[in-house]
């Protein structure tokens, strides 16, 4: 049996962590096994290369090193976790995965021809079943996680760098439509839940419907 592989991405602020977890709960809820996750992180081994990237200086690299590392990390989430948990017919939900890369270390240099083998390297044949883009004006963004804790060194970057990033998802889902849907991350977060889980299930029961595997809730 194969499992339902769900990832949120977006900019700074866009509520990414906490609808990922409503969702968690509500698939729950529903009977579903569910394993919620996070990028950078989320394997033993890529949470230690999360602290080095985020809290260890790990900005000072430049964005091809940082795309690197960051595939690394992926590398080990995915063949640890993110591929087992599917296997075992488990909804993974991960906050931030391979778009987050090409988002942030794509729009600041990294090339893509780069880019693409890492995603290959880091994940092989693997895609999200459902790319939910959270999406918002970064200055919007920005307040909100300003208001919730210092800043670390990516989220301090400038107002023109968070708008590349937003450009860079929307980009992403406009090349890749059967797998991402932009959901507007100004909506209160009651309506942005009510608003995801509604897609989750259109998508996925439509999903598994043509497939013949039984539907997500
Ligand atoms: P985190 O504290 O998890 O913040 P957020 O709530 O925004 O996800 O920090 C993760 C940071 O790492 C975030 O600023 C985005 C950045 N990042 C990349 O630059 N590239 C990547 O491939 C990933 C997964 C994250």
């Amino acid at each position: 049996m194969s499992g339902v592989f769900i990832t949120f991405e977006g900019g700074e602020g866009a509520g990414k962590s906490t609808q990922a977890r409503r969702l968690a709960e509500r698939l729950r809820e529903a009977g579903r096994a569910v394993v919620l996750t996070r990028e950078p992180g989320g394997s033993a081994w890529a949470e230690r290369v999360r602290e080095a990237l985020l809290r260890d200086g790990g900005r000072r690299l430049d964005p091809t090193d940082q795309a690197i590392l960051f595939a690394a990390a992926r590398a080990d989430h995915v063949e640890t976790l993110i591929a087992p948990a599917l296997a075992a017919g488990k909804v993974v939900i991960c906050d931030r995965f391979f778009d987050s890369t090409e988002a942030y270390q794509g729009s600041a240099g990294a090339s893509a021809g780069l880019l693409a083998l890492l995603r290959a390297i880091a994940a092989g044949s693997l895609r999200p079943d459902l790319t939910l883009i959270l999406d918002l004006p970064p200055r919007v963004g920005l307040e909100r996680a300003r208001g919730r804790e210092a800043l670390d060194g990516f989220e301090a970057a400038e107002l023109h760098v968070h708008e590349a990033r937003r450009r860079a998802f929307l980009a992403i889902a406009e090349r890749e439509p059967e797998r991402c849907v932009v959901v507007d991350g100004t909506l209160a977060q009651d309506t942005l839940a009510q608003r995801i889980w509604t897609l989750v299930r259109e998508r996925l029961d439509g999903a598994a419907a043509a497939g013949g595997g039984a539907p997500i809730a």
